[in-house]
């Protein structure tokens, strides 16, 4: 019986085989993508994609690991990553295993993701070293916004070095893959052939290792914004406003429910 990858297996795919991911944040959405995509990561972006939030910075321990165990009941042979959210991580290595302990405990999860390079390295060591394998996640980390300045581009021109080094020092600390976001192409390529292990794309590169979206960006779902980088693979969320618009139509014209969405008198148990 097929199961499903776990971080080394991830790991040993740079070189060999383009890695595939999508966020998940619920079990229908598991299900569709389950057997497809090599990991499915429950992101912080779910404040923003399903709960209306301004940014990723409100999101908390209860909503990853809810939409985690939503998750993780729609994966069989897909690998679960959980980001850690905002605040439960940053202060200390302990703090971050405290939590990601729950993360694992709680969800099932194989491993967890988290923000930052060169300042994150020690504690990316200090998880690995007690069971938590790491995915790591630099170049544009929306969890800092407000140090940042914005979402944009990260590593363009003199900050290449920067990115790099923070590359580096999450591969050394034991992270088993990390996450490149919105990073110029030539950058993240670069990135790719000097370190150890996988880079995922988001608005990087198709020479990263591996890609991800947000899947409810590339379902057309989500269309508050669309990112650059965002390919639009299909149009639900327009197909859902005309549904419900044919809905509302049907029955304000009484022709919804029809016949056989009704039930006669005669028939028992149907
Ligand atoms: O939260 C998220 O969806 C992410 C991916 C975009 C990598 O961190
Ligand atoms: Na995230």
């Amino acid at each position: 019986k097929k199961t499903a990858p776990l971080p080394d297996d991830i790991k040993s795919m740079k070189g060999t085989t383009p890695i595939v991911s999508l966020t998940a944040y619920t079990t229908p959405m598991a299900r569709m993508m389950d057997g497809v995509c090599d990991f499915a990561l429950v992101g912080d972006s779910v404040g923003m994609v399903l709960h209306g939030m301004p940014s990723t910075l409100g999101v908390t321990m209860e909503m990853m690991i809810l939409h985690g165990q939503a998750v993780a009941r729609g994966l069989t042979t897909t690998m679960l990553v959980i980001d850690m959210p905002f605040g439960s991580y940053e202060e200390s290595p302990k703090q971050a295993f405290a939590n990601a302990a729950r993360i694992m405990r709680e969800t099932g999860a194989a491993a967890v993701k988290l923000e930052g390079g060169r300042h994150m390295a020690e504690t990316i060591a200090f998880l690995v070293a007690r069971g938590v394998p790491v995915m790591a996640h630099i170049g544009l980390t929306p969890q800092s916004i407000n140090t940042l300045g914005g979402y944009k581009v990260q590593g363009r021109a003199d900050q290449a070095d920067a990115l790099l080094a923070d590359a580096r020092a999450v591969a050394d600390a034991g992270a088993f893959s990390v996450v490149l976001e919105k990073v110029p192409a030539t950058l993240a390529d670069r990135i790719t052939a000097e370190i150890s292990i996988p880079t995922i794309g988001i608005g990087a590169s198709v020479g990263c290792d591996g890609q991800i979206l947000v899947v409810d960006d590339m379902l057309g779902l989500f269309t508050a914004f669309k990112p650059k980088f965002v390919k639009r693979y299909a149009t639900l969320g327009a197909d859902g406003e005309a549904a419900i618009r044919a809905y509302a139509d049907e029955v304000r014209a009484r022709s919804f429910p029809a016949a056989e969405h009704t039930f006669s008198d005669k028939a028992p148990g149907q």
